[in-house]
């Protein structure tokens, strides 16, 4: 075997007449400019190597090309750029096989769809996934994926940004052959046979007609599905448009439609997020701290979250006994576990024979705690009642073998008063799932005082295994997300009691680009849950706190959300009406109040409430209860339905202006300064010309 070295990330060699480049790359061999360079090396080394006959292109480690250097996005690009790389690859006169393994995603698979010819290994998953970015395929995807697959099926990959399976991948034609033993050895032997022919440009292929209706349709559909997003309809018109002209040109058109959206505040934002998200694992505190096994998970109360709690862990392969009052309560448990996998059955998400092993084997209940005397950790989700919680603490202390991690999903409580209904106060530590929680990727890993790193690395680790999204959470009333949810939550009740309409509200918030508004999420998760914590927090309320009272109203006359089928709006058809009697209640509560009721418009109402969630998450990052705020953003943008594409409350307000904000803030305050007092942080910041971003700095956002 010949070798040669053009750059470190990428090598040639040959083996036979078939030439090997092999990119090496970790983590994941994105086209960073050394790739990039390389692979040009490369390419022209194989050209001048007489000896070769054909090529492969293989990555080492656990994947394909990942696409471009998301770390390089919004910096000036540096020559090569990979759309020249694949057409210099393109353009040889030899054949270059592709050899696929782990995820060929953005401009890796743009690259193999350069080469002449694909295999993959069978568990390979390909896509483009960089509308998620903000962005379009900018390196051909746009161009060549049509030609090749079609174009239905290609504008289907570009918007969707899903995955596709290999064997899907080989139906499609996007791939020519699944390897089905050693990846390396198939792709050389598919090289062998191209040898010696011309090679299959995948631009010289007949492009498909354009079709100007489907295309129209599908935006209508996105605009409806993905309000604001501008990324999936560029990218239907490149294709469109860059389909109806020669390839050279359909390629320029891409490019301009992908730096356009590379200029976008959009990219910024969603760029912003997929480095937040992984940077929230990067905690100092358990930086070489190794955590505990996890392999026997217990739960304690198995109604909404702790059915959900477990079926999370039953799905990650974990083992799980869940605890509950008496046997008419793990009958029920027993029965909304059963219904949790047959949902994820019927979605695909997982096999019936899985299924079936999962309740016969790994998934026990009981109503003795003292089962859980082998679990690595258990996690009590019980009422939510500082007694309850007490007692069942120490009861898991009699049974906990030593070294277990005690959690509690307790979504507002005191972690270090629960700590100490133990005696293994450093043992114990808050883990928020949110609901659904086997579908929210979020989870809230709340340090007491007392909790030691090693179980805390444990919960970051559970989330990993559970493939979720850890974010570190200092105790207080709240934690992060739902401590800033009940503040801007009191700016909205607050313009209700003033005027405006819980129906005007949730629309002025949804156009703004929440997933949904906040009465909504009220009738979903229960108007009952709204006045019980109101009730708790009843003895800590200052006079001039303003309470909701027309949601105490609808609560007495037993509207309580979706689950009644009426609360701030009637469930009876498909599309939610508003309840007819809130009116009324809303004029009767105000009179009480003394309140002439005003109007509001859109944006003042997005004002508002954003200026109240900026203003809380400020404190939350100010006193630690977050580590910085990207954590914050991480929070709000997968617990809360914060729009991804305006990158979270934090990165937002940065891009809106701080000091907008704070002037906001002290408008509001002419009426209220009781509620709006503006957060030192926020005003420290606006004093010094920072924004938010600058306290994420020295992290790997
Ligand atoms: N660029 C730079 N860094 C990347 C990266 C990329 N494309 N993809 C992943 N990484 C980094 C991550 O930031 C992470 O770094 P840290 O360990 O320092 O946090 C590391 O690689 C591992 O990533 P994950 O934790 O996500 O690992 P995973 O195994 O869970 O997932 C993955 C692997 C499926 C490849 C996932 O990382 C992923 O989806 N990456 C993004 C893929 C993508 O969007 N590609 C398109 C890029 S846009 C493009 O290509 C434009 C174009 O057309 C030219
Ligand atoms: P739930 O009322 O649906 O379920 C609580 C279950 O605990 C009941 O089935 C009850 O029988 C059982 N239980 C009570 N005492 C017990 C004991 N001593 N031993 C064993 N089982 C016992 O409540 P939900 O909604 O599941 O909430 C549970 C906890 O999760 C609360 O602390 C809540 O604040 C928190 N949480 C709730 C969220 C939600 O959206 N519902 C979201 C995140 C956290």
């Amino acid at each position: 075997m010949t070798e040669r070295f053009s750059q470190m990330s990428v090598s040639y060699a040959r083996q036979g007449r078939i030439g090997l480049i092999t990119i090496d790359n970790p983590p994941v061999n994105a086209t960073g400019h050394a790739v990039r360079q390389g692979l040009m090396d490369a390419a022209r080394d194989f050209a001048a190597d007489t000896g070769a006959d054909a090529a492969v292109i293989l990555c080492a480690g656990r994947t394909w090309v990942a696409g471009a250097d998301i770390s390089e996005f919004g910096k000036p690009s540096q020559a090569p750029i990979l759309p020249d790389v694949i057409a210099a690859i393109e353009s040889l006169d030899k054949p270059v096989v592709a050899a696929l393994h782990g995820t060929a995603l953005g401009g890796g698979l743009e690259l193999a769809l350069g080469c002449h010819a694909r295999i993959a290994a069978p568990g390979t998953r390909m896509g483009l996934p960089e509308v998620t970015l903000g962005l379009l395929p900018g390196a051909g995807g746009t161009q060549r994926l049509p030609r090749l697959i079609g174009t239905a099926a290609a504008l289907d990959i570009i918007t969707s940004a899903r995955q596709v399976p290999a064997a899907q991948a080989l139906d499609l034609g996007l791939i020519d052959a699944l390897s089905q033993g050693d990846l390396t050895a198939d792709a050389i032997a598919l090289a062998d046979t191209l040898a010696g022919q011309p090679p299959r440009r995948t631009r010289d292929l007949p492009a498909p007609a354009p079709d100007p209706d489907a295309a129209q349709a599908l935006k209508a559909t996105l605009a409806r599905k993905l309000p604001g997003q501008i990324a999936q309809a560029t990218a239907v018109d490149v294709v469109t448009d860059g389909l109806a002209q020669p390839f050279n040109q359909g390629m320029a058109i891409e490019r301009a439609g992908f730096m356009a959206l590379m200029d976008s505040p959009q990219r910024a934002a969603l760029i912003h997020a997929f480095f937040s998200e992984r940077a929230v694992a990067h905690l100092p505190q358990i930086k070489g701290v190794t955590p505990r096994p996890l392999d026997r998970i217990g739960v304690i109360g198995g109604g909404t979250m702790g059915a959900g709690i477990a079926v999370s862990c039953l799905l990650a392969g974990l083992d799980v006994t869940l605890i509950e009052r008496d046997d008419q309560a793990t009958a029920r448990a027993q029965a909304t576990v059963g219904d949790l996998l047959a949902g994820a059955v019927s979605r695909g998400k997982l096999a019936a024979a899985r299924r079936d092993a999962i309740l016969s084997g790994a998934f026990r209940t009981d109503t003795d705690y003292a089962a859980l005397g082998q679990a690595d950790l258990i996690v009590e989700a019980v009422f939510e009642s500082m007694e309850v919680k007490e007692q069942v603490f120490a009861a898991i202390d009699r049974v906990a073998k030593p070294d277990a991690v005690l959690a509690t999903n307790t979504s507002y409580l005191d972690v270090d008063r629960i700590a100490d209904a133990t005696r293994r106060p450093r043992d114990v530590i808050g883990l928020h799932f949110f609901s659904p929680a086997h579908v929210m990727r979020l989870l809230e890993v709340v340090v007491a005082d007392r909790t030691a790193p090693e179980v805390v690395a444990t919960g970051f680790a559970l989330a990993k295994r559970l493939g979720k999204i850890a974010v570190r959470a200092g105790v207080c009333d709240g934690f992060i997300g739902n401590r800033i949810l009940s503040h801007y939550r009191a700016a909205v009740d607050a313009m209700v009691l003033d005027g405006a309409s819980p129906q005007q509200v949730d629309r002025a918030l949804t156009d703004f680009g929440f997933a949904m508004g906040p009465y909504a999420v009220s009738d979903l998760a229960g108007l009952d849950i709204g006045a019980m914590t109101r009730q708790r927090k009843a003895v800590d309320r200052h006079p001039r706190d303003r309470v909701p009272v027309f949601a105490d109203r609808l609560y007495e006359q037993g509207d309580l959300g979706r689950k009644t089928g009426r609360g701030y709006y009637v469930y009876a058809d498909d599309k939610p009406q508003p309840n007819p009697d809130l009116p009324a209640i809303l004029d009767a509560v105000r009179s009480d109040l003394g309140i002439t009721p005003r109007d509001f418009d859109d944006a003042e109402i997005v004002a508002r409430t954003m200026a109240a969630m900026v203003n809380e998450a400020a404190r939350t990052v100010a006193d630690g209860t977050a580590l910085r705020p990207l954590d914050v953003d991480v929070v709000m943008l997968n617990g809360y339905g914060f729009p991804r594409w305006r990158g979270g409350p934090m990165h937002w307000a940065d891009a809106h202006g701080l000091d907008r904000i704070l002037s906001d803030i002290r408008r509001f305050a002419e009426d209220d300064d009781h509620f709006w007092q503006p957060a030192p942080l926020l005003a420290e910041l606006v004093a010094d010309g920072r924004g938010f971003a600058d306290l994420n700095q020295g992290t790997s956002a």
